[in-house]
């Protein structure tokens, strides 16, 4: 997997404890900067996931830049996964724990038709705690999400194994160990 896309793990930055000390930060910026690093990594993850799929949600904030470029290619709409307060209308929520703090991801209560097929969207796992709540939000809503993408796997974290044990397959392009 790595090895295959080792042309876009170098344009992902490493910087050393941020947001806390002795977090390894995967920083994205530097390969959304990169025009050809960045429609590749939209055309891999295109092409590794298996849709139809309805919706692309993608989680606030990284993830909606993947989500926003994967829709149109995958005849979707956008589902927006946002943090508390932030949408307008009713709204319904989950809380989770992250790597280095708490959060809650909200959506639109009626931004999913019963049955929609979705794909979450995330830049990144790490624990898995943002994409499994983001997925309960999902079902919760009447959506039915099997598969998410995300650009980066720490595998390390175990979020990926934790994400397929709450029955949704994650697909990765590049793991950083
Ligand atoms: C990061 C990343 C994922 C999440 C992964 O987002 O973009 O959403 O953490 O961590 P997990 O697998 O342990 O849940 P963050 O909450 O830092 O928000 P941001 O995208 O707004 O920077
Ligand atoms: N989100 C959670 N853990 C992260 C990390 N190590 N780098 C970038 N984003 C993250």
């Amino acid at each position: 997997m790595s090895d295959r896309n080792a042309d876009l793990r170098a344009l992902v930055r490493t910087i050393p404890d941020h947001p806390k000390p002795g977090i390894l930060f995967r920083d994205i910026t530097t390969l959304l900067l990169d025009p050809v690093g960045f429609a590749a990594t939209i055309d891999r993850m295109a092409e590794a996931v298996a849709g139809p799929f309805d919706l692309i949600a993608g989680i606030e904030a990284r993830g909606f830049v993947f989500a926003a470029a994967l829709a149109p290619r995958l005849g979707a709409g956008v589902l927006l996964i946002r943090k508390r307060n932030k949408l307008p209308g009713t709204v319904i929520g989950v809380n989770y724990a992250l790597e280095y703090g708490e959060d809650r991801v909200e959506m639109h209560a009626d931004a999913c038709a019963p049955g929609a097929r979705v794909l979450l969207v995330d830049d990144l796992i790490a624990t898995g705690g943002t994409a499994i709540a983001g997925a309960e939000l999902i079902r919760r809503a009447g959506g039915v999400v099997t598969q998410a993408a995300f650009a980066i796997d720490l595998p390390d974290l175990g979020g990926a194994d934790r994400l397929r044990a709450a029955g949704v397959e994650p697909v990765t392009l590049m793991a950083f160990e």
